[in-house]
Parts: C-alpha cells; structure tokens; sequence
C-alpha cells in the first residue's frame, strides 16, 4: 500500500463524508435534495469502496455505518444519564389554564403573563441520543424512564438521526444528550401494515406501537422499515451551549445541529397563543403526517423551568393537552365483504355511527378471515373501535362481557358479491379473492395490466382511456379490448380527448398486440402468481395453450420451477367457466401467438429432464448449450432443486455446484453433456 494512496484516499473520505452527510440531510431532514439518487450512489459506493480498501480510514461518523448490523441476542440495558421524565396531562382548556395558575403563583408572577412553547405531543416512543464529541455513540429508548435498552445499531439507520453533530466548526459539546420521539409517519405506517396483512401477519394497531416495535426489532432487519421511521428532536438534557435563555432557543439549536424538530411547534407570547396551536393541531390531525396526540405547553424561559424544578416523575414547567380520545365503544350492526381492486374481498363492520376523536364512524375494516377469528368479532357484538391515525378505523377487540347469546361466527362469501363468480383463498395465503378477471371490481385493474409493457404491450392503451373506457360501459371484460377498432376509427374517435391520429395510432397498437407469444399472453390473463418466469416455464413445458389449459394440479406441479402455490392458482383460473370463455373470446377476435415446440414428451433423448447450468464451460456458449438441450427434449431451468435432473458445471461454479451435491443431483461437466445429447 503506497503511502500516498493511503494520503490520498484520507483526503478523498474528508471529502467525501461530509459531503454525503449534507445530501442526508437535504435529502431526509429538509426535504429538498439537490443531487439525483444515481449521483448519490455514486459518492456512496466511491466511500463504501474507500473504506473496504482502508479499513483504517473509516470515519465514525460515515454513513455507511448506518447499516450495520443490530445485536441479535436482545439489546443492553443502559441507565439514563438523566431521568427521562414523563409529562403530566390535562384534557381541556380549564385544565391548561389551572396549570398556568400553578406556574404563575409558584413562580409569584400572579399578575404576569407567561412565556410558552408549544409543541405537538408526538404519539411515538421516547428516545435518548448521546454524542460524545459531536459523534452518535448510543441511542437508548426511554424504558422505565431511568433504565432504557440500548438500540444505538437501529438508530443509527434512521435517517433523520444526525451521525454527528452539525456544530458549524465550534467545538461541539463533549457529551451531548438530545432526546426526542421516534415516530413511524402515517404513510409509512400504512404501508407497512399492507404488508403485514399480506404476509399474514397481525397489523399494528397505531403507528406508536409499530414505531416503538421497529426500534426494537431484533431480528429480520427490514433495512427500509427502520429508515422510515422518524426521530424528531424536543430536548437536551445535556450539553446544552451556554447563553440559550429559552425553549425556543433550544429548538433552534437541535435544528441547527442537524435534528429533525416538529415544524408545527410555535413559540407563544402567553396561553392563548397555546390554546390557539391546539386547535390548529385539531383541526390539521387528519392531515399531518405524523399521529399526535395532544399539544404540550412548555414554559419558554430556562430560567424559569429551574426555578419551577419538577416532581419525582414530571417537569413543573410543561404539560400535556391532550386530544379527545380515538376510541369509542359501539355495536357492529353487520358485517360486509368489499371486494378491491385486486380481487381482494376485504370484510368491514358496519358500526352503529359513533364519535371517536371529533369524527363520526360507521366503518372498520376487519382486514381478512384470520383477523375476524382472531378477534372474534361477530353481529351485535359491542366494541371498542379507535382511529389509529388511519383513514381506516379499526376494532380494538370485542368486549365479550357484553355479547348477548350466541351470535354466529362470521365467514366471508364462497361468492363473489359482485359479480357472484365463487371466491378463493389459496393455500397459505390470508387473502381470499375474487377469481374472475373481468370482475367489475377488479376491471380497471385487469385491463391496465393486459394493455402492459411486459403483457400485450397496447400504446396508446393507458390508465385515462381505460378508466374512461369501463366507465362508458364500453368495456365491460377484458376481452372487449379487442372490439375497439371493429367498428373502425369513428367509435374511438368520439371518445374525449381522443382525435383522429391517436384514434389511428390505437388501431395500430391494437392489431400489432393481436400477433403475440404465449407467455405475453399467459401474463396478460393476470393469473395470480403467473409472471414472466412462470409464465415462460409454462410455455415451454406445454408448447401451447390448449394442453396447459387441461393440465390438471399434479401435471402443473410435476413441472420443475413450478411449486404448489403457483399450480393451484393457475388450475383454479382455467377451471373457472368465465376465465375459460374469456379466452375463447380473445383468440377469436385474433390475438394469436406461434405454438412452441411441447417438452417432448417421450420424444428426444432428454424426454423432460430438468438442467441447470452453471460456471462458464470451455467451448459451447451458454444459450448454444440451452438450445440443445431443449432440443433434445430436456429443459434449462435457473434454479437446483430435488427436480433437477443434471447439473451443467464449467468454471467458477458458485453455490449451485454445492446445492447440486447436497441434493445428490448428478453434475455433468461439457463433455458428459456433449456424450448425454449424443
Ligand atoms: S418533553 C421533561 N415534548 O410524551 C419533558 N415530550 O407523556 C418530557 N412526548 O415521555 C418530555 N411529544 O416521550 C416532550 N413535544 C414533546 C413530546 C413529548 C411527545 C412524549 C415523551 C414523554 C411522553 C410523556
């Protein structure tokens, strides 16, 4: 290692560090980034590659720490350098106006007016952050207030989390504390619990607990779950620079040490201006980004916070005002399944109307079968719903003391309440579905992916003219595409927005689209689980579409590549009449493709048998080794498994050559494979 490329290199990460540190922070905290991700990468990687090379010159305040790994055999239990204290709540205005009350005559300024900051009560969980020297060196959540765990490996990949202190070239302080709430903001929070229902795992019940959940996850890091999460700076409870004389003052700091602060937060001449805050935060709560909980007042001169001190667990100095409630207990009058844009049938409680949180709700999504048993929601059951920041309420749990007889156990219908086509759950899957593609319900949806990229490819096919298309009722299944250009250009043309040349050009795309190949057409049809790869396996295997369409569950199954799920869902597609029709319809009005040569059953040689091939070999090219494979009957597929019928081995195998022998799989190398196709 050449010492000036070792000088060099330093002088590259000084760059490079803060350089990548700005663009975070444009990026995460202020929200106005000034370079593309792709140029982001790029100084990424250089660093990344830096440092891989120069293990010595990683900076401890480098991004690339953020990714690190979080102890996997739970977390530390690490005192607090201070108490986190907690907060004292009121509930309404004469409850906020005692406390101001109590502030004035401890402080004997009965006839003065107070000075307040009011900040939004951020519903999340309560963090610590500690830097020493101006660089992160743990992160600790508030546990029991004086004992929190040490969750410094999960913060450190929260982006809105500063690695080091943005000081301005001031010495920062040598221990700083900076405590904060970590919240999970709304999107997000939706989103991932679209996932979890999905996955089939329980939801979360409010953002606080997924937030809270997501600090503390162990395992299973979802790198991307953890970024999402948000951590807005409120205190420092140490370190603080001297000569800052209010709250205020404070919050300038953090935010210019790089913290995220809440930017709903106001500094208030008195308590009017607090209430006044309170009521915007009220009337915004449905719109922030983030879930509150309430406003909390804190007197704004340090001064005067000393001198009010505080109690064993609460400052003196602030409280909590807190919203109205989000739950409320009511009767589930029915229960309705809705079917979405997938096919999805989601149940939904109709509720007696209740106020929960400023809001009448009639409605709660009870996501799927497995949540209403776990639940055990049933008709005339009273319970407890909650808004959780969602636009969707949701029911808490059953209160069971109050159920009268034996209400019935509710099921989702075996029949589609749109269209009446039987519905299905798949083996291992949560969902139950609607299984007809040309589901009113599920229409739009089917049709935008029919007229895809990587399905029929339509141009000049898109979302609007579809969306327009199914409104008029013009198109009423997804076949009903290819009639568009029978009547000729005069129908297209009367459509909005749709003049002469574009009505031409559809007519175009339309009768290109007709001539297409059999997997375009298999992903066209929206078959769960059917996509290119798939849909590739099942073209090569069966040649065409009439031996597919009469393969039974063990035939599709018997295919390598092809596992339980995937036959299951495609057997239940061509089992059902309409999806059947449909077809029928499609090739009639001249969507055609070139049959493919069927596996060769008992035909060549390889009649079948599975290949993968692997490394480079020494003289047949990968593609030229496939096509005579294949031509000999056999089929190349990526993957070994226990189907497999050989293993191809050139160079630099890899880990398929591994698989292969703990699977026992013979492996062949070019020779062998030459000798076999002869
Ligand atoms: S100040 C010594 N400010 O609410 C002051 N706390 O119910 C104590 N919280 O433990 C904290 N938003 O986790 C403060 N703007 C805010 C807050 C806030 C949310 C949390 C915090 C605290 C809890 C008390």
């Amino acid at each position: 290692m050449g010492s000036s490329e070792h000088a060099a290199a330093k002088r590259r990460i000084e760059a490079l560090v803060p350089e990548l540190v700005r663009h975070l922070r444009l990026y995460h905290v202020e929200d106005r980034p000034d370079i593309s991700d792709a140029e982001y990468d790029a100084l990424y990687r250089e660093l990344q590659a830096l440092e891989a090379r120069y293990p010595d010159l990683r900076r401890p305040d480098s991004p690339t720490l953020r990714v690190g790994a979080p102890p996997t055999d739970g977390f530390a239990s690490v005192p607090h350098r201070s108490p986190m204290l907690s907060l004292e709540n009121v509930m309404n205005a004469e409850g906020l106006a005692a406390f101001d009350e109590r502030v004035r005559r401890m402080l004997g300024r009965e006839k003065q007016v107070i000075e307040y900051v009011a900040e939004p009560k951020l519903d999340g969980a309560g963090a610590e952050l500690v830097y020493v020297d101006g660089a992160l060196t743990a992160g600790l959540t508030r546990g029991d207030g004086r004992v929190g765990e040490d969750v410094t490996a999960n913060l450190r990949q929260v982006h809105s989390i500063p690695l080091t202190l943005e000081t301005g070239g001031a010495a920062p302080p040598p221990v700083a504390s900076v405590r904060g709430e970590v919240v999970l903001p709304l999107t997000a929070f939706r989103k991932l619990n679209r996932l979890r229902v999905e996955r089939g795992d329980e939801p979360f019940a409010n953002p606080r607990n997924a937030a809270a959940g997501s600090l503390r996850q162990l395992h299973e890091i979802d790198r991307r779950r953890l970024a999402s999460l948000e951590f807005r700076a409120y205190a420092v409870a140490e370190g603080l620079p001297d000569g800052l004389r209010t709250q205020w003052e404070v919050l300038e700091t953090l935010r210019r040490w790089g913290f995220l602060v809440s930017p709903e937060s106001v500094e208030c001449p008195d308590l009017a201006a607090v209430v006044a805050l309170h009521e915007r935060l009220l009337a915004a709560r449905e719109t922030l980004p983030v879930e509150i909980d309430g406003t909390v007042a804190k007197v704004n001169r340090l001064g005067l916070q000393d001198e009010l001190g505080e109690l064993s667990r609460s400052p003196r100095w602030a409280i909590a005002y807190k919203f109205p409630p989000q739950q409320a207990e009511t009767v589930v009058e029915g229960i309705e399944a809705q079917v979405g844009r997938t096919g999805a049938l989601t149940p939904v409680a109709k509720l007696r109307p209740v106020q929960v949180g400023g809001v009448t709700v009639s409605n709660a999504s009870l996501h799927n079968q497995d949540e209403i048993e776990r639940k055990d929601v049933r008709v005339r059951d009273t319970v407890v719903v909650q808004r959780a920041g969602d636009v969707i309420p949701q029911i808490v749990r059953v209160l069971l003391e109050k159920r009268r007889g034996r209400p019935r156990r509710y099921r989702l219908p075996a029949h589609c309440p749109v269209c009446n086509t039987a519905t299905v759950r798949l083996e291992g899957e949560v969902v139950t579905r609607c299984a007809n593609i040309d589901c009113p319900a599920q229409l739009k949806n089917n049709l935008r992916h029919l007229a895809g990229r990587g399905a029929l490819d339509i141009d000049g096919l898109g979302e609007k003219l579809i969306d327009q298309l199914v409104e008029l009722g013009r198109l009423k299944r997804i076949s009903d595409v290819f009639t568009l250009d029978a009547a000729g250009l005069g129908e297209l043309e009367q459509l909005e927005r749709m003049g002469e040349k574009s009505a031409a050009n559809l007519e175009a795309a339309l009768e290109r689209s007709r001539k297409t190949t059999l997997p375009r057409f298999l992903i066209a049809l929206g078959i769960r689980h059917v996509g290119e790869t798939v849909a590739e396996l099942l073209a090569a295997h069966f040649g065409d579409l009439d031996p597919l369409m009469a393969a039974d569950i063990e035939a599709l199954e018997a295919i390598d590549g092809i596992g339980p799920t995937i036959a299951e869902s495609v057997s239940r597609f061509f089992a059902d009449k309409r999806n059947r029709g449909e077809v029928v319809r499609l090739r009639k009005l001249g969507v055609r493709w070139e049959p493919l040569e069927p596996a060769a059953p008992g035909g060549g040689p390889l009649d079948g048998k599975s290949f993968v091939l692997t490394g480079t070999l020494p003289n047949l090219k990968r593609v030229e080794a496939k096509k005579r494979i294949e031509r000999a009957g056999g089929k190349v597929v990526s993957s070994v498994s226990k189907k497999t019928a050989y293993l191809v081995a050139g160079s630099d195998p890899g880990s398929k050559l591994a698989k292969a022998q703990e699977l026992e799989v013979e492996v062949l190398d070019e020779d062998g494979l030459l000798k076999l196709l002869s």
